[in-house]
């Protein structure tokens, strides 16, 4: 099935949250994996509120990497978050991440075979040991931004880099805008990165506070702009397969 890979250029316009938004209303199994190599594993102690201590993590394909394993390796990691959602969740420490480099490949090649669509958090683009293999093999990059300035400005090397498929080879690109579509709207941001326009996330902190943080759901969640974009691009995202 489909090897979507998020990013960023820079800003924290809130690639993680959407991850988790659209996995929890993928309509399909799905699986997350949390290659962002900060450490800290976000995953873990934001949506899921530190409530899972003995939870494996990336760091424990490591091991398994180098016998060849990691296929049969990565369900006995992977958490399972509801019937059809699991996460693999990304390294507890930037030290810990440093090792990745060696893993992505791999993982790329097996992530690839997987029977579920998987969504990947890459994190930003250029980190040390950022999953440059992840973003290379995956069927789709989506390259995530607010409308400012500065953030278009990170994103124009890379989007350029990206349209030019220097980093994907044989892939799309599309170009998410998070939040208020102020001052640039997302088909002039497209167009001046020269990047297709995927899809926009309403601005709702509260609604996006229950994926970021594990915060309760607003009143009027469940109709609210922010579900209602995230549920269109789950479909958007994941409708190519439905119809094969
Ligand atoms: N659509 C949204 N509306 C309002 N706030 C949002 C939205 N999406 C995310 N946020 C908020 O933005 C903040 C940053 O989100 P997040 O951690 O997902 O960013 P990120 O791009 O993954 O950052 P980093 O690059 O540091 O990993 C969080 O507080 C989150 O609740
Ligand atoms: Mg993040």
């Amino acid at each position: 099935m489909a090897l979507i890979a998020f990013t960023s250029a820079s800003g924290s316009p809130g690639v993680s949250t959407t991850v988790m938004a659209l996995a929890y209303n993928w309509g399909a199994p799905a699986l997350v994996v949390e290659a962002d190599p900060t450490g800290g594993s976000g995953m873990l102690v934001g949506p899921l509120r530190a409530q899972r201590p003995g939870a494996g993590c990336i760091v424990d394909l490591l091991a398994a990497q180098e016998s060849g394993q990691i296929g049969s390796k990565l369900d006995s990691v992977l958490m399972p978050l509801s019937e059809q959602l699991s996460l693999l969740p990304g390294p507890r420490s930037h030290e810990q991440a440093s090792g990745l480099a060696r893993l992505w490949p791999s993982l790329a090649g097996v992530l690839r075979e997987r029977s579920e669509d998987v969504l990947v958090d890459c994190g930003r683009l250029g980190m040390g040991s950022w999953p440059r293999a992840i973003v290379e093999s995956a069927d789709l990059v989506v390259l995530a931004l607010r409308s400012s300035l500065r953030q278009a400005a990170a994103a124009s090397s890379w989007a350029r880099e990206l349209a030019a498929g220097e980093v994907p080879q044989e892939h799309e690109c599309g170009l998410l805008l998070i939040g208020k579509p102020r001052p640039y709207p997302l088909a002039e941001l497209a167009k001046h990165l020269g990047i297709k326009a995927l899809a926009e996330i309403a601005w709702d902190s509260s609604s996006a506070h229950v994926y970021s943080d594990g915060g309760a759901a607003p009143r009027s969640f469940a109709v609210s702009a922010y579900l209602r974009s995230i549920t269109a691009l789950a479909a958007k995202l994941r409708s190519p397969h439905d119809s094969q």
